[in-house]
C-alpha cells in the first residue's frame, strides 16, 4: 500500500494550487458578493484541461483519473467552493455517466464538446417531491416516432442557467418503479426546453442554481442515455461518484479554512502573546488537521477504487459524510478564533462557513449518507 500520490498527482496539485492562488483567490470575495458566476476562470479551467479532465484523450479530455479530478476541487475549494462545484458537477455528474454509458455515437456527439468545445454540463434529478426519495420524480419521458417527449420539471440545477448538456432522469414507465426511470442526454437548445427560478441561496452564490422546465420537450431517441428502464441505477452509479467530488470540495473548503485561521493566530496578539500559543488554540488546530488527514485518506481512496473499477459505494458515501461534517466543524471552529472579525466580510470565514453548509445537504444529505453505509456494511 502506497500512500503517497505519484509524480503526475503531485503536479496536478501543484498547477491547481498555483491556480487557485493566483486565479481563484483574488476574486472568490466578489464572486460571493456579487453571485456572479466565475466565467473567466472557467473559461481558464477548460483551457488547462481540467472541465472534463477524466474524458478520454481520443473524445478531446485529458485521461485524467478520479484522484486527478478530486485534487483539482479540492485545491480550487480551498479559495472558492463555487469553483469547484462547478468543476465538480461537470466532471462528476455531467461527463462522468456519458464516458461510463454513452453509445460510441453519444460520446463522439458529447465529450468533445464538454472538454474542446467548452460546453457546460449539468445533472437532473431532483424534483420539488423527490429529493432524498429520487425515485419518486414525476417528469415523464414518452416515446413518439423517433423522439421521446419530456414533460415536467427539476429543481436546485446546479449549473442551472449557464450549462448546454444536461444528464436529465425521467419515467418512461410509472408502473415500475425505479425500474421505469430513464437517462437522456438533453440539450438547452432542444425545444421545450427552458430555465426557470435561479436560486438565491445562503452559500455557494457563484455556483448557478436553477429549475429545469421541460415542457413537451423533444429529446431525439438517440439521446436515450443507457437502456431504457435504468435510469435510476445510472443516477445512484453517478452520484457515487459525484460523493467523492463533494467530498473533496468540503475537504478543500475544510483546509482553506484552517489555513486562514493559522496565519491569523499567529499574527493576532492577546494577553500578550500571539493566540496561536495559546493551548486551547494548538489543540483546536491539531484537531482539524487529524480529521483533514482522515477525510484526505478517504476520498482519495474511494477515487483511486473508482478509476480501478471496483464498487466504491460505501466508500464514497463515509468520504463525503465525514468530509461535509469535518467542513462545517472546521469552519465554525475556524471562524471562533476571528472572534468578531470572523463574523464580517472582511475576513472570508463567514462565506467559507455558509458554504460548507451545503455540502451536508446536497448529492445526498448527511442522513442519505448513513443509509448508503449501512446498507453496504452487512447488516
Ligand atoms: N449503484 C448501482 N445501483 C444502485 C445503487 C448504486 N449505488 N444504489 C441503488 N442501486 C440500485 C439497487 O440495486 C436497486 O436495483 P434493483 O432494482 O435491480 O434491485 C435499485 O437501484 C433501487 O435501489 P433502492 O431500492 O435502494 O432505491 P431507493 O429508492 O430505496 O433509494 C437511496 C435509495 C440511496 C435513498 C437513493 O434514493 C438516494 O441516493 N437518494 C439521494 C438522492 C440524491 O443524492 N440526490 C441529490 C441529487 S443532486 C441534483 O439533482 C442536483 C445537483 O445538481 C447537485
Amino acid at each position: 500500500m502506497d500512500f503517497n500520490l505519484s509524480r503526475e498527482h503531485q503536479l496536478v496539485r501543484k498547477m491547481m494550487a498555483e491556480f487557485t492562488e493566483n486565479e481563484v483567490k483574488p476574486i472568490a470575495a466578489e464572486t460571493d458578493k456579487t453571485s456572479q458566476y466565475p466565467r473567466e476562470n472557467i473559461e481558464k479551467l477548460f483551457n488547462l484541461g481540467v472541465m472534463g479532465m477524466c474524458v478520454p484523450k481520443e473524445y478531446g479530455g485529458a485521461g485524467a483519473d478520479p484522484l486527478a479530478s478530486a485534487i483539482c476541487i479540492e485545491e480550487l475549494s480551498k479559495q472558492c467552493a463555487s469553483t469547484g462545484d462547478i468543476v465538480a458537477t461537470h466532471n462528476g455528474l455531467c461527463c462522468d455517466p456519458i464516458i461510463t454509458h454513452g453509445t460510441e455515437a453519444q460520446k463522439a456527439k458529447y465529450l468533445p464538446m464538454l472538454t474542446k468545445g467548452h460546453k457546460v454540463g449539468a445533472f437532473c434529478l431532483t424534483e420539488s417531491d423527490a429529493g432524498s426519495d429520487a425515485a419518486k420524480g414525476q417528469t415523464e419521458a414518452k416515446l413518439d416516432g423517433d423522439h421521446y417527449v419530456l414533460n415536467g420539471s427539476k429543481i436546485f440545477i446546479t449549473n442551472g442557467y449557464v450549462a448546454d448538456v444536461f444528464v436529465v432522469f425521467a419515467m418512461t414507465d410509472k408502473s415500475k418503479g425505479t425500474r421505469g426511470i430513464s437517462a437522456f442526454i438533453v440539450e438547452s437548445s432542444f425545444p421545450g426546453f427552458s430555465v426557470g427560478k435561479h436560486e438565491e441561496k445562503m452559500g455557494l452564490h457563484g455556483s448557478p442554481t436553477a429549475e429545469i422546465v421541460f415542457t413537451d420537450c423533444i429529446v431525439p431517441k438517440e439521446n436515450l442515455l443507457g437502456q431504457e428502464g435504468k435510469g435510476f441505477k445510472i443516477a445512484m452509479q453517478t452520484l457515487d461518484g459525484g460523493r467523492i467530488g463533494i467530498a473533496a470540495q468540503a475537504l478543500g473548503i475544510a483546509e482553506g479554512a484552517m489555513e486562514e485561521a493559522m496565519a491569523y493566530t499567529k499574527g493576532r496578539v492577546q494577553f500578550g502573546k500571539p493566540i496561536s500559543k495559546f493551548q486551547n488554540t494548538q489543540f483546536t488546530f491539531a484537531d482539524m488537521a487529524m480529521r483533514s488527514e482522515a477525510g484526505r485518506l478517504l476520498t482519495y481512496q474511494a477515487a483511486v477504487l473508482k478509476g480501478e473499477g471496483k464498487r466504491f459505494t460505501k466508500e464514497a458515501a463515509m468520504a463525503k459524510l465525514f468530509c461535509s461534517e469535518h467542513a462545517m466543524l472546521t469552519t465554525t471552529k475556524a471562524l471562533q478564533m476571528f472572534g468578531g472579525y470572523g463574523y464580517t466580510k472582511d475576513y472570508p470565514l463567514e462565506r467559507m462557513m455558509r458554504d460548507a453548509k451545503i455540502t451536508e445537504i446536497y448529492e445526498g444529505t448527511s442522513e442519505i449518507q448513513r443509509v448508503v453505509i449501512s446498507g453496504n456494511i452487512g447488516l
